[in-house]
């Protein structure tokens, strides 16, 4: 969708909305590349970059996936859906070299370095469901920023976290290295949705 008006961040903040109805339209492929790019430069600890992405735009998949995603059918309206997902076994790799990274900047000195690469070490020993947990926290804020760059495409998204990882690893053949943090529909929007309810941020405030 050419022309679209660029935002500033806080425009884009307070415009986003979760969109649950989707035109048919598709959506080019170098778009999908902007987006995906903004995910690649999100900030992650050590920077390990654990973030991967599976582009899926045919029908007999989405179905797949609303099926495992408690049967939400505007997944399947959206022309493509993402299914973002972290890499335990990258995650643990890339952090070792962002360690080494951090040092070499000074920002660690090298017995630091050491304690550090031991600990990530130890994570490895950690159950798989708890080690993918703490590393999809990283992979959230890649997947936030695809979220917020979509508006500069006139681009509607809704995070889903509802579903069953297990069964999207089956769908794809997947091991258990891959964890399935989040699915992402993405389409020009088909509704236009007031702002939803936010609390103030007084009740925010931990005094
Ligand atoms: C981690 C996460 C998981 C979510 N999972 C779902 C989901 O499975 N299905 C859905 O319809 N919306 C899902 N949402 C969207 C939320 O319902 C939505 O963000 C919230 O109601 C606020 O509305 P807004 O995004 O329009 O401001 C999810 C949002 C987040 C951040």
């Amino acid at each position: 969708m050419k022309g679209h008006e660029l935002l500033t961040t806080r425009k884009a903040i307070e415009n986003r909305r979760s969109i649950r109805k989707y035109k048919a339209d598709t959506i080019p492929d170098e778009t999908i590349m902007a987006l995906l790019e903004s995910a690649r430069l999100a900030p992650s600890g050590c920077n390990a970059q654990p973030w991967r992405f599976k582009i899926v735009k045919d029908y007999a998949t989405k179905k797949q996936l609303q099926a495992i995603a408690y049967d939400q059918s505007f997944l399947t309206e959206a022309p493509v859906v993402l299914v973002i997902c972290a890499d335990v076994q990258g995650y643990l790799d890339g952090r070792t070299s962002g360690v080494q990274d951090l040092g070499k900047i000074g920002v660690f000195n090298s017995n630091i370095c050491e304690i550090l690469n031991k600990k990530t070490k130890s994570k490895s020993q950690m159950s798989i469901e708890n080690l993918s947990l703490s590393v999809a926290f990283n992979v959230a804020i890649a997947i936030e920023h695809i979220v917020l760059r979509a508006l500069d495409f006139g681009l509607g998204t809704c995070w889903m976290r509802l579903m069953d990882e297990k069964a999207v690893r089956k769908i794809f053949g997947w091991n258990e290295n891959i964890y399935p943090v989040a699915l992402l529909p993405i389409g020009y929007p088909g509704e236009s949705p007031a702002p939803r309810k936010r609390m103030p941020l007084s009740d925010l405030l931990i005094v």
